[in-house]
């Protein structure tokens, strides 16, 4: 099987690569072999490479940022998909779209599933949502939605943490994060596994096309933040942790409104894997030995 992967470079793309199944061909590319904001390069690469699956792992993922830049965040979360989709229903070929928790407003107040209408917040959740439904054009197309990706490489709450902790703790200053704010961490190595299973390796690709992937459990960022100094002094990868301490979002104001309550209701992508889930807080013990 062959796989056009594309943000070879981030933090996904570079689980993936490293948790290639044995049968797969992988033609990896990053911004400089390919720029998804560029459509017609998205749809030559596919009429050149002719893969069985684009796994389109790349995306214009600052949130913040997007607010600011619209048109770009637009060509490569929502453009990019839409020339796949194109491209492969004329070339044959399948895709798998990543996408995100923040399609939804995060108001309801308990984990969303798969098939429930999109309302997303902000400009990237809104370009994501938009891929989403131009990926979903093409027959055999598939998109995963996870949540709060992190992992031991790349730009990330985890690794952003552990730099803080290390810097205020040696200030002797507390770390602010917020804690109104419910989602799921999920790891790159728990989350590439599922990339690889939801394009058929080691389980059926005939399944849903919608499907949700997040680590199990429940955080906030608070949550996150403790979970990430006290293991970090377990593992003796920080000497001491910084203290948290909790605060509203109201406190951290950012350009791009984030969804209150974001989780992912997962069991039935989970059958459909047949992949079970780490706690967050295992599967945030693994990074950090890798991290390392
Ligand atoms: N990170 C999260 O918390 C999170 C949460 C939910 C869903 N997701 C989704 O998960 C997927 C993987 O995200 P990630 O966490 O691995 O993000 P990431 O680490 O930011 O990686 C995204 C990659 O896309 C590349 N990219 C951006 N613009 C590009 C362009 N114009 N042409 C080619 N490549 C471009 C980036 O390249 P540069 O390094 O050169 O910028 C980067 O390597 C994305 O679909 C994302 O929307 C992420």
């Amino acid at each position: 099987m062959k796989v056009l992967l594309t943000g070879a470079a981030g933090q996904l793309g570079q689980a993936l690569q490293a948790l290639v199944p044995s049968g797969v061909e992988v033609v990896a590319t990053s911004r400089a072999q390919l720029d998804l904001a560029d459509a017609d390069a998205c749809r030559a690469a596919v009429q050149h490479h002719r893969p069985d699956w684009v796994l389109n792992a790349g995306a214009y993922t600052a949130v913040d940022k997007a607010e600011s830049e619209p048109q770009l965040a637009w060509a490569v979360n929502a453009g990019a998909p839409q020339a796949f989709a194109e491209a492969l229903a004329l070339a044959g070929g399948r895709l798998l779209q990543l996408s995100t928790d923040f399609v939804f407003n995060g108001r309801q107040g308990h984990p969303y599933a798969p098939d429930q209408d999109r309302d997303p917040l902000g400009v990237y959740g809104s370009t994501k949502a938009q891929g989403e439904a131009a990926a979903l054009q093409l027959d055999g197309a598939k998109v995963l939605r996870t949540s709060w990706v992190y992992g031991p490489v790349g730009r990330n709450f985890c690794r952003t943490m552990l730099r803080l902790h290390a810097s205020k703790a040696a200030a002797g200053e507390p770390l602010k994060v917020v804690a109104d704010q419910v989602g799921c961490p999920t790891s790159t190595l728990t989350l590439a596994a599922a990339c690889w299973r939801a394009i058929g390796c080691g389980v059926s690709a005939d399944g849903p096309a919608l499907l949700h992937w997040s680590d199990a459990g429940a955080a906030s960022w608070y949550d996150f933040a403790v979970a990430i100094g006290e293991q970090a002094v377990a593992q003796g990868l920080l000497s001491r942790a910084a203290q948290v301490l909790p605060i509203t979002t109201a406190e951290y104001p950012t350009a791009a409104t984030r969804p209150s309550y974001s989780l992912l209701e997962c069991s039935a992508s989970r059958q459909a894997l047949n992949l079970q889930p780490s706690h967050w807080r295992a599967a945030l013990a693994d990074v950090l030995a890798q991290a390392q």
